[in-house]
């Protein structure tokens, strides 16, 4: 098994980008005011963060993105391919972004659900999450951009 949680579960290349977005676009994750190829390329080049993937011969099993802000780490676009929902995958690549943060030196990880995903909550508790009193505000910073 690799550090990562699954010797299956690499880092996402360049060719990957449109498998994992027809991935996000099956699981429900793609919002009009997102543009899921510029996350992809933003997220790829910076040091601070990355695309885990699960490849499945042509297709991507699941995915999450995982990076740091120098003090907490945080996840996006964590997706099981909807067929093979229910069978662990999330949760590998749950442990795998920790591992990965881990290794980044990050003690803490915080993330954001959709307020109306409230299924998603109870898979974050059954891996050992609990949600904290806190706000979150958010503010755009420019147009473009996603
Ligand atoms: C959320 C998601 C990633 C979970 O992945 P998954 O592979 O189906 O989940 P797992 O099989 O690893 O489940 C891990 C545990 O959580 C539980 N669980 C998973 N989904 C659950 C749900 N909807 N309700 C209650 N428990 C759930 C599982 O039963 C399992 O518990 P166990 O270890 O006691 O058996 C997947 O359902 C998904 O891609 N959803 C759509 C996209 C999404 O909402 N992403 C999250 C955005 S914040």
């Amino acid at each position: 098994m690799s550090a990562l949680a699954s010797a299956d579960i690499v880092s996402a290349a360049k060719n990957d980008i449109p498998k994992i977005i027809d991935l996000w676009t099956r699981a429900g994750l793609v919002r009009p005011w997102n543009d899921p190829e510029t996350d992809i390329t933003f997220a790829r080049k910076s040091p601070n963060a990355d695309i885990l993937i699960w490849p499945k011969r042509e297709t991507i099993l699941a995915s999450v993105m995982v990076g740091h802000d120098g003090h907490r780490g945080v996840v996006y676009y964590l997706a099981v391919d909807p067929d093979q929902q229910g069978n662990g995958f999330g949760a590998k690549m749950m442990k795998a972004a920790e591992n990965w943060l881990i290794s980044q030196g990050i003690w803490k990880l915080n993330l954001m659900i959709r307020s109306d995903n409230h299924a998603v909550q109870k898979f974050y508790e059954n891996i050992g999450y609990e949600a904290e009193d806190r706000i979150v505000m958010a503010r755009r910073l420019k147009d473009s951009g996603t």
